[in-house]
């Protein structure tokens, strides 16, 4: 068993985050290791800014935003002289056990460190759930209540004017948060880059169904990935006459106080980190699955690719006529 391990956080923050390093902290002081916190990811790992946690480091921060860990992205540990050199300081700092908060790209960091003998465990914290071998990422709850908050005040006003709004939420990859926040705001389309569109039969020919019924305000969410609400909603406005509005919500998705859902899974997923690690075990993701917390090897679980929830989507359609 190692005597020393560390936790970052790395690439886009997440609500829940914190929460996800407190729960490694405890555990891992809970079970004789010592705990290095590391600054700034990968980067700061490079620049040793790593700093010794005690039980209280992580007192009041389950319920907070952002990391206190803060993050980076960083590009030298895509190299693989970047990983030797990570991998000889966390030799030279005793490090013998790694839990990496973040993404993709932050799972093929820690592999890389696994590989230099260094066992890695990482935990999907993203707001954008992406990790396709786990059916929740930390901070999607928190991103989604936020966005589904927001577009119900921008339905407020596109009542009052008769107007249609077209609002964009994050996900470059991912439709998740546009599929689920466009169910719960009753948006008219969801635009998703999983699923190819067509502008009229799509848009258009849904808000003229909607008005031949009666409605007067209308709401298009649209995932950054597909991107363009600018145009948009001057297309919309050009072939239907309907006053339109873009809105981009933007990072105001990725902060605030994370719901009981991303400070549950946090926990769950840093106690699982610490205990693979306490057995001797690296190289590994942490998931959830099937509504059981496991785990699976990180080249597996790159490798996987992510389904499209096409049923919900097909839902999101016939709910909203
Ligand atoms: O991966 C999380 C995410 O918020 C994406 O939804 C978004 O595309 C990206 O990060 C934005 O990154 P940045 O904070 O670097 O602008």
């Amino acid at each position: 068993m190692c005597k020393s391990i560390a936790v970052l956080t790395s690439g886009g923050d997440a609500p829940g985050m914190n929460a996800a390093v407190r729960a490694v902290v405890r555990a891992g002081i809970h079970r004789g290791f010592k705990v290095y916190g590391i600054s700034r990811g990968y980067h700061g790992l490079l620049k040793r800014e790593v700093t010794e946690m005690n039980l209280r480091s992580v007192s009041d921060i389950i319920g907070r935003g952002g990391t206190l860990l803060y993050t980076a992205r960083c590009r030298a540990m895509m190299t693989p002289e970047g990983q030797q050199q990570a991998a000889e300081i966390c030799k030279s700092l005793d490090i013998e056990g790694l839990v990496v908060i973040g993404g993709d790209g932050s799972f093929k960091g820690a592999r890389a460190l696994s590989n230099l003998g260094i066992p890695c465990v990482g935990i999907p914290g993203t707001i954008d759930n992406d990790i396709a071998c786990s059916d929740y990422t930390i901070g999607f709850d928190t991103a989604m209540n936020t966005a589904m908050e927001m577009v119900d005040k921008i339905r407020d006003t596109a009542q009052s004017h008769d107007r249609c709004s077209v609002v964009e939420v994050m996900g470059r990859r991912c439709g998740d948060i546009a599929l689920q926040t466009g169910i719960a705001v009753g948006a008219t389309s969801i635009l998703v880059p999983e699923v190819p569109f067509d502008l009229e039969s799509d848009v258009i020919s849904r808000i003229y169904e909607q008005k031949s019924t009666g409605k007067k305000h209308f709401i298009i969410v649209v995932a950054e990935g597909v991107g363009g609400v600018e145009d948009l909603a001057k297309y919309i406005e050009k072939r239907t006459g309907i006053e339109s509005r873009a809105t981009v919500l933007g990072h105001v998705q990725r902060g605030g106080s994370p719901t009981l859902r991303d400070r549950l899974m946090a926990t769950a997923m840093g106690v699982e980190a610490v205990d693979l690690l306490e057995k001797g075990i690296g190289n590994r993701v942490i998931a959830y699955k099937d509504s059981k917390i496991v785990n699976f090897d990180i080249t597996e679980a790159l490798d996987m690719p992510r389904e499209f929830d096409r049923h919900l989507y097909e839902v999101a359609l016939e709910a909203s006529i």
